[in-house]
């Protein structure tokens, strides 16, 4: 029997609830060994797992590994939100009752650990000293490695943020239990994977996967669905897959933060990061605070607050380069001890490689393997076109590393909200931004949220659905209780943000290329948004928003034709029958407030139903 009491002591873990807590499980799941981590183990770690293999060098303090091949990506249909009360389910939240949940994965974790170290990660998701730090505070306990080494860049690793706390629901219960990944049988009707977060027991219990998506759950499982569930119930903040940023107009001295929800893949870590300042003359000064996750709050003030949980990026691979994201390149450069995910990799030279990163994979394919750890040089014709990375392949590096990130990105007081936008992969039909000032139907818009899926959730690429304030993955309680939600926060606000929808994805039918150039180009109809928002410019008033006119919008130095003009307009014929499907959406969910409703009548008369 391994003695739990002694590596807590060792460890600096002086919580009675934690140490409870640690030694019932380190019981179920029969670990070997216990051991509390904090981020300054860092190093330590790196060392060991670097010894034992599970990660490779990728050059100076960078580092590489490979998950297995049938585990890269969130899987949405093993995801359950378990509660005690059977008025919690929701459309999206695979509701089950606790009392089923709970028993099911204790027998799934039991032993399952055997012969492995259990971590004890203690965590914050907030800056310190936040308002909202009460509902923070976490304990992930995992066997895997790897996961540890995740954790502490993505979140704030240390004892001392848990060992004051008082009370037994003071902080959630995180246990993560990585499983025979060989034998779980993934994707097939035998599927031994259960990712539950039991809410109303503030615990997570997620077993089957060591992908960064189902196993870093102070990120997703607490940042997003135990968070956006603790929100609700306290009546007092709301928790969103938001990214956030700031812009300075440097001729006004006014700074501007903008948050905003794209499901994943579809743009978020990219917009934060990268937006080109210098393409606007030498007006604006653009600055990172997050990309996937933001809380926000009314403060005493009667401000709208936002903060990013978050202590690091977790980013998209493919396509990053000098062109698109030079902002993210410099995150990961030699030195930051940043992680690499599923990417090509060489054994050689340590390099690695992703689709986009270069125009052309490397020439010289000595060396090179491909994420499933293949090598190129021994593919066979038929899998010629295969890409080299999975196309949901990661880099993982902390918000520290990021160039641009703001210098109040730690500030407790979180940042004033200016605007939240929506925005996807939506092919047809979105225009590039269309402005929306009321709140109700700013609402209504994020709630009709309807994009293409991507590969950050298993087997769901391409598809066309309703992602409602790119929420659905982490809905954690019932839509109409949702919306009303977010109504009673906005509403409490003495100064309304303004809201938008945005896309930039909208593709030319024939050839099928992308309309707008994106990237680091966003930053344009976000100043026009701000401009709209301080009244000096006016746009073009559409039943589905305001729309900015094609002299309204800063084009410095931007070749573009006449794309320009078919991502500025709007096809009403399709939008009366977007309508339609709209009405079917929204239909589902149960007490939805009347005043989404009026928000669609009101749309809908404007396009002549
Ligand atoms: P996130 O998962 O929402 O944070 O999305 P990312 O910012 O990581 O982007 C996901 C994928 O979309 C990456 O492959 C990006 O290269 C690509 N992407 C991001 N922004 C744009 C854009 O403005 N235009 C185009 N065409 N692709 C983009
Ligand atoms: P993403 O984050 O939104 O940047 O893809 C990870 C996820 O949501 O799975
Ligand atoms: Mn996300
Ligand atoms: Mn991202």
């Amino acid at each position: 029997m391994v003695d739990v009491a002694q590596a807590l002591d060792e460890g600096g873990l002086t919580n009675k609830y934690v140490r409870d807590y640690v030694a019932e499980w380190a019981e179920l799941t029969g670990a070997d060994r216990v051991e509390v981590v904090s981020a300054a183990d860092d190093a330590r770690l790196i060392a060991e797992a670097l010894e034992a293999g599970e990660i490779q060098p990728a050059g100076e303090g960078l580092y590489y590994s490979r998950s297995y091949f049938k585990d890269t990506a969130r899987s949405e249909e093993r995801t359950i939100v378990a509660t005690n009360r059977p008025e919690d389910r929701g459309i999206y939240n695979n509701w089950r009752p606790a009392s089923e949940m709970k028993p099911l994965l204790m027998d799934k974790m039991r032993g399952a650990s055997a012969g492995k170290t259990m971590y004890v990660i203690p965590y914050l998701m907030a800056p310190p000293g936040s308002p909202l730090e009460r509902y923070a505070a976490g304990v992930e306990l995992t066997d895997n490695r790897s996961v540890v080494l995740h954790m502490i860049r993505m979140a704030r690793v240390d004892a001392s943020y848990i060992n004051d706390l008082d009370d037994q629901d003071s902080f959630v219960r995180a246990v993560h239990v990585t499983g025979d990944l060989e034998n779980l049988g993934q994707g097939t009707p035998h599927d031994q994977r259960y990712f539950v977060t039991v809410a109303d027991e503030r615990t997570i219990l997620h077993f089957g996967s060591s992908y960064g998506g189902n196993a870093l759950l102070g990120k997703i499982a607490h940042g997003l669905r135990q968070g956006s569930y603790d929100g609700w119930a306290s009546g007092k903040f709301l928790v969103e897959q938001f990214m956030l940023l700031g812009i300075t107009d440097k001729e006004t001295g006014k700074k501007y933060h903008i948050c905003g929800g794209f499901p994943s893949a579809s743009g978020k870590t990219n917009l934060a990061m990268t937006l080109a300042p210098d393409a606007l003359g030498d007006r604006y000064y653009v600055e990172f605070y997050g990309d996937d996750i933001a809380w926000l709050w009314v403060g005493d003030d009667g401000k709208l607050y936002g903060m990013n949980p978050e202590n690091g990026v977790f980013g998209v691979a493919k396509d990053t380069n000098a062109d698109t994201n030079p902002t993210a390149l410099d995150s990961i450069e030699p030195g930051t001890q940043a992680l690499f995910t599923n990417v090509a990799y060489n054994e050689d030279t340590h390099e690695v490689w992703w689709e986009g990163k270069t125009k052309n994979p490397p020439s010289e394919i000595t060396g090179w393997r491909d994420w499933k750890g293949n090598l190129i040089s021994e593919r066979s014709e038929d899998e010629a076109d295969e890409p080299w990375a999975h196309p949901n392949s990661r880099f993982t590096t902390t918000l520290a590393n990021v160039p641009n990130v703001a210098k109040d990105f730690e500030d407790p007081k979180g940042v004033p909200i200016d605007a939240i936008i929506f925005g996807g992969r939506t092919r047809d039909r979105e225009p590039l931004i269309r402005a929306i000032t009321d709140v109700a139907e700013g609402v209504y818009d994020g709630l009709t949220l309807g994009a293409e899926a991507t590969f950050a959730a298993d087997g769901l690429d391409g598809q066309l659905r309703y992602d409602p304030m790119s929420m659905r993955p982490f809905m954690s309680y019932p839509e109409g209780a949702y919306a009303a939600h977010w109504l009673k926060i906005i509403g409490e606000a003495t100064e309304k943000p303004i809201f938008a929808h945005v896309n930039w994805f909208q593709k030319d039918p024939e050839d099928g290329h992308f309309l707008w150039p994106g990237y680091r180009e966003n930053l344009r109809p976000l100043i026009w948004l701000m401009q709209l928002k301080n009244g000096e410019v006016e746009g073009n008033k559409t039943p589905v928003g305001i729309i900015p006119t094609r002299e309204e919008l800063n084009l410095d130095g931007l070749e573009i034709g006449e794309d320009l003009d078919r991502i500025l307009a709007i096809d009403e014929e399709r939008w009366r029958q977007e309508m339609g499907f709209r009405e079917g959406h929204l239909s589902q969910f149960d007490g939805l407030p009347e005043e989404i409703w009026e928000a669609h009548r009101r749309v809908a008369g404007d396009l002549g139903l």
